[in-house]
């Protein structure tokens, strides 16, 4: 009995770590306990039989579920959420093997090397704001009607998704008080993602990028600001433009005016296309006023345009839908 106690302990041991645990019950030991029973007196075969039964059957429950280990640690997992053929190739043939860069986040970056190249400091906007960064320093009335033309959304507790990076134009004003009685002036583009309530087609999307450009001094003027964008869209497409534009209304700018460009000639454009491609203007004394800046002393311009647009004609992209599809044959076209 000593001995089937230190059999079974020898054998369980072997099976668990066994790759053919069945293999394990061929051992000699296990038939020496066989043969022992013919040797045994009648009275003890009985109980001698049972416990051999009962190690048989121990030993087969060992084996079956170091069987049923094997078997699942060799089931092929598939992940159903993942693209492409992933499951049935080897994982070193698919264009996973490296990330790339999102075709906006890498124009993000071309769009600040310019303006920061011009002498302008950059900053990140904020993803969400209040009224007072969305509206009221940016001399939009109580109850005006123009706040409609927004399309925020808000929350209950009075958050705002900013609609346009121009939230930023307060906080720039106040940010750079202290550079412009220091350097005489502030140059300063923001940049980051802004959300309308709005029809989503080709070319508006719920969420979107923009750029908005500050600069402050004793003298700035609107030919400053034209001068400055001209130059940025010819860095940015590469070559040079005619330049447009038209009188529009934004509360915050005074004059305001819509910017256009002809569409440049390196991307199949036609003489007579115009593209409009931001808002801008001679920022208004309220908001000036609103950042404690003396708008007797100082002027300054501002501009915001959307950086998909931008991207779209420099690539021929002709939906702004494919940035946020995630759609890899997009993706793969910028890798
Ligand atoms: C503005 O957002 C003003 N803040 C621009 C401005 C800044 C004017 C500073 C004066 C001074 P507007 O709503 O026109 O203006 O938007 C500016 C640009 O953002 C548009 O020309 C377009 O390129 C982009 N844009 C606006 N809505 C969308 C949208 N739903 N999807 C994609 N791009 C959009």
């Amino acid at each position: 009995m000593q001995n089937i106690d230190e059999i079974k302990k020898q054998l369980l041991s072997q099976i668990i770590i066994s790759d053919n645990p069945r293999e394990v019950l061929k051992v000699p030991e296990l038939k020496q306990l066989y043969i022992v029973i013919k040797t045994l007196p009648e009275t003890d075969r009985g109980s001698y039989g049972k416990s051999i039964n009962e190690l048989k059957m121990v030993l087969e429950s060992a084996i079956k579920s170091r069987e049923a280990e094997l078997e699942d640690s060799s089931v092929e997992y598939i992940d159903v959420t993942a693209p492409w053929d992933v499951n049935s190739k080897p994982i070193e043939l698919l264009p996973t093997g490296m990330g790339s860069q999102h075709p906006l986040t890498r124009e993000i970056e071309n769009v600040i090397d310019i303006f920061t190249r011009m002498g302008f400091e950059a900053t990140e906007s904020r993803q969400i704001d209040d009224d007072h960064h969305m509206f009221e320093t940016l001399n939009f009335p109580k109850n005006h009607p123009a706040r409609d033309g927004y399309d925020t959304f808000i929350t209950d507790d009075g958050y705002i998704s900013p609609a346009h990076t121009s939230t930023m134009q307060n906080r720039i004003l106040i940010d750079g008080k202290g550079k412009l009685e220091d350097k005489g002036q502030i140059g300063v583009v923001a940049y980051g993602r802004c959300f309308r309530n709005e029809d989503i087609d080709a070319t508006h999307e719920h969420t979107f990028y923009q750029y908005e450009g500050v600069f402050v001094s004793e003298s700035a003027t609107l030919g400053q600001m034209l001068g400055t964008l001209r130059s940025f869209f010819e860095a940015y497409y590469g070559q040079k433009l005619k330049i447009r534009t038209q009188p529009s209304y934004f509360p915050f700018v005074e004059p305001g005016l819509e910017f256009a460009i002809e569409k440049p000639s390196e991307l199949d454009g036609k003489p007579g296309e115009w593209l409009e491609m931001l808002g801008c203007g001679m920022i208004h004394p309220n908001v000036l006023l609103a950042a404690g800046i003396d708008p007797k002393k100082y002027r300054g311009f501002a501009w915001g345009g959307g950086i998909e647009r931008l991207v779209m004609l420099k690539y021929g992209i002709e939906d702004i839908r494919h940035f946020e599809s995630g759609k890899l044959q997009f993706l793969r076209k910028f890798v």
